[in-house]
């Protein structure tokens, strides 16, 4: 197979070495409005083929072609890549809007073409283990996803914080929970430029579950955890942990069953805490597999262009949300 990677900036180089890995893909053909970025990959990475106008892949034989420029720039080129009959991988967040969203997923179908969409963490080791835990049952029903993702930079011009950060942890929730979002609040402020650097999200489900995240480019720590609540066990995933990523807590709080509810009696359980090992392979490179074998046999990829759509759907709402001093916005 022959692919394509769009813009090479600080994602993209990624995404042509993972490219080139892969033992289906023959040519790697990369591509930027700057002549210095095509330089330097072509320095790193010299069997690439270089070129300065993306509309060059669309005549060739190019079967796939990467998207990983800014996205307010996503659907306008998914758009040409896909009605000149190529496979496309897109950058995360899959679109500005969710009409652009759905404008691409309804073009792919029809070509029978697939769109890939980058949520790189549902790739990783951890976010996999996390998944089987939950399904063999051991939290129990999840009554809550807490979330943070916080350091110092790096400022994006064209979105903001919640834009750029909340996807990552909005698309590992949706995977991990499986259940359908209802409503979602928003609060932020920005204190630099047009967009906010700082936000909060809450997510509401139909079921009586809960999540938050909390996203900032202006803190001057690192902070990569999450929590999954589990009526039965609790589970933190701590992305800066090299070796502990995941914990296993086995705390539960059960109420007592009384006739009147000023005797119901809360009881908190605190077990052991377990480790489990999780798989190291870069997701990147699961990723790029996933994409091939997903053409190759004919079926969507594991994140695909509705798993974009979902996200960006409750990217939309927040930025409504902010705009609205932190109204409720519904998600149909
Ligand atoms: N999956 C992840 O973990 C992850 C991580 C970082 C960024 N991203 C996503 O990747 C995308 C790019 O982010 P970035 O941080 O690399 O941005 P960036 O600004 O560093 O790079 C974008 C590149 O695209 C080029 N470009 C813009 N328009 C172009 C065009 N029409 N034709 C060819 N090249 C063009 C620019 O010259 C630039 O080199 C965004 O959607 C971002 O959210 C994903």
């Amino acid at each position: 197979m022959k692919a394509g990677v769009i813009g090479l900036g600080y994602w993209g180089p990624n995404l042509v070495r993972n490219f080139i890995s892969n033992p289906e893909i023959e040519k790697v053909t990369a591509c930027d409005i700057k002549n210095e970025r095509l330089q330097w990959i072509k320095s790193r990475f010299p069997s690439v083929e270089t070129i300065n106008n993306y509309h060059d892949l669309l005549k060739g034989d190019t079967d796939m072609v990467a998207i990983a420029t800014p996205v307010d720039t996503h659907h306008k080129i998914g758009k040409e890549l896909l009605n000149s009959g190529k496979h496309i991988w897109v950058e995360k967040p899959f679109t500005s809007s969710t009409k652009e969203a759905e404008e691409l997923i309804e073009i792919a179908d029809k070509n029978n073409l697939k769109i890939f969409v980058d949520h790189t963490f549902i790739y990783t080791g951890a976010v996999r283990k996390i998944k089987e835990i939950i399904l063999a049952g051991e939290l129990g029903d999840i009554i809550y996803f807490d979330s943070v993702r916080i350091n110092l930079g790096l400022f994006q011009h064209d979105v903001n914080v919640i834009w750029d950060l909340a996807p990552h942890d909005l698309s590992i929730m949706n995977y991990l929970l499986d259940k359908k979002v209802a409503a979602v609040t928003a609060n932020g402020i920005a204190n630099y430029y047009d967009h906010e650097n700082i936000a909060h999200l809450s997510v509401y489900f139909e079921n009586n579950c809960f999540a938050h995240f909390h996203v900032n480019w202006t803190s001057p720590v690192k902070i990569r955890r999450m929590i999954v609540g589990g009526k039965k066990k609790m589970l933190v995933f701590d992305d800066m942990e090299n070796f502990e990523k995941i914990k296993v807590y086995d705390s539960s709080v059960e109420i007592n069953n009384s006739e009147s509810m000023h005797e119901a009696l809360a009881q908190y359980r605190t077990g052991d805490m377990h480790s489990p090992k999780v798989n190291q392979t870069e997701a990147l490179s699961l990723g790029v597999r996933e994409f091939v074998d997903s053409i190759l046999q004919n079926r969507q990829p594991i994140t695909n262009g509705v798993d974009g759509l979902k996200v960006v759907k409750i990217l939309e709402a927040s930025e409504k949300s902010i705009k609205n001093k932190g109204k409720l916005i519904e998600i149909k």
